[in-house]
């Protein structure tokens, strides 16, 4: 059963996706629940039916295509990733892992296999942050690593719930139905593009993950006072965005100097208050990310920017208050989906590289209701995230090939 994987269909399915932005081209912006989210989401849909596969959502946006295995009682083996972009972004990320998950299955098929375990495409709702502050919303809730009471109280920038927003879009059940129970899935891969330089500075085509680095965000709330910028002398100020220089200043060194270069700290989001040039900030509100591989080293980090939240606070006079958004733990690829991926490359004499993921996936989250791993593409120059993110067609297609043999051992 010769596998074939076609990727000029493929790989104009990725073209024909990106021009369903809210960025003009080469860009892509896609935030869940938008116009341009849900005309992207019906894409999809129409091109998993068309393959023949049953297609259900559920009340998150979660899309589920499965094609029946020859138990379909047993439980399925799984793949797929996200199609939310964030703002100005590239077309690969997250696309890749939906549209060639699509492609293998199409592959399978056409090779004349057939499946013992069911195979189930899984498009996850906003992988990415923007909207809601929280990533891997889908993934989060479908394992159970986000309660549905908590997630009923996430608001976006406009003040719009996510269950207004959800409704609006047509997700009418209880988030309580979301959750599925450990077993449910008897695998999943996911294909991603690696989102770093690894694999292109070394010429290897392929990456099989064996850990997701450790992510949490948080919010400050910096209150200080406002004035004239021309009327409160120096000594009497209290100006936020000063007092969150230093903080963002802070976050930087502490991370710098952590021991390993596996600790990395972002602060992403800076609203300064009232912001206007000739007003001293009064408020500003900065959204920090903060991972590294190792638990420890990732908490002590948080305790440090506590630390000098305090301090700061204390030195300039003004209130810091800290939200919490996440602080999960890594995850750990599962051995056997690891062999299995290494088998598959081999197989067709591919090389392959044994790496960390230090960007999270919704395997991150799979990973706690399922065997799961990984498999990533070179990237070029690493870049993603921005409109020039690259992937080459050929790899492109060298990944697809090898998530296809691999679903094809783990389905059985
Ligand atoms: C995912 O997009 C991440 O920020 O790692
Ligand atoms: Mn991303
Ligand atoms: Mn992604």
């Amino acid at each position: 059963m010769n596998l074939e994987v076609d990727k000029d269909r493929l790989i104009s399915e990725i073209e024909e996706l990106s021009l369903i932005s809210d960025a003009e081209a080469p860009a892509v912006t896609r935030i869940v629940f938008t116009p341009t989210d849900l005309r992207a989401r019906a894409w999809c849909l129409a091109r998993c039916k068309k393959v023949g596969l049953m297609v259900r959502q559920d009340a998150i946006g979660n899309i589920f295509a499965r094609w029946n295995g020859q138990d379909p009682t047993a439980a399925a083996v799984a793949t797929g990733s996200h199609i939310d972009a964030i703002p100005n972004a590239g077309k690969y990320d997250g696309v890749v892992g939906v549209l060639a998950g699509l492609e293998a299955i199409r592959a399978l098929r056409q090779s004349g296999f057939s499946p013992k375990r069911s195979i189930e495409l899984i498009l996850f709702t906003s992988e990415e942050p923007t909207r809601f502050g929280i990533g891997c919303l889908g993934s989060r809730l479908l394992s159970g690593n986000l309660a549905a009471e908590a997630a009923k109280k996430l608001m976006d920038k406009d003040g719009a719930s996510i269950e207004e927003v959800r409704h609006a879009a047509g997700f009418q059940r209880e988030l309580e139905t979301v959750k599925l129970p450990a077993g449910h899935y008897e695998a999943f891969v996911e294909l991603h593009i690696e989102q770093g330089p690894l694999l292109e500075q070394k010429q290897i085509p392929l990456g099989i993950v064996s850990k997701i680095a450790a992510p949490s965000s948080f919010r400050l709330f910096i209150e200080g006072a406002g004035g004239h910028a021309g009327g409160v002398l120096m000594p009497d100020r209290r100006d936020a965005l000063c007092a969150a220089s230093e903080l963002i200043l802070g976050i930087e060194h502490e991370a710098k100097s952590s021991g390993s270069t596996d600790t990395v700290a972002t602060v992403g989001i800076c609203e300064v208050f009232p912001g206007a040039v000739n007003s001293i900030p009064s408020r500003v509100h900065l959204s920090v990310d903060i991972r590294d591989t190792d638990l420890h080293r990732r908490d002590s980090l948080i305790s440090a920017v506590d630390a000098s939240c305090q301090a700061i606070a204390a030195k300039r006079g003004v209130n810091i208050l800290q939200e919490l958004v996440n602080a999960d733990a890594p995850g750990d690829c599962a051995a056997n989906i690891v062999e299995t991926l290494s088998e598959s490359c081999k197989k067709h004499g591919l090389t392959f590289l044994s790496m960390v993921s230090r960007a999270y996936h919704d395997s991150l989250f799979m990973s706690r209701i399922a065997p799961a791993g990984m498999l990533f593409i070179p990237c070029r120059n690493g870049y993603s995230h921005r409109p020039d993110e690259y992937a080459s067609p050929e790899d492109i297609a060298r990944g697809t090939l090898v998530l296809a043999e691999t679903l094809r051992s783990l389905a059985g």
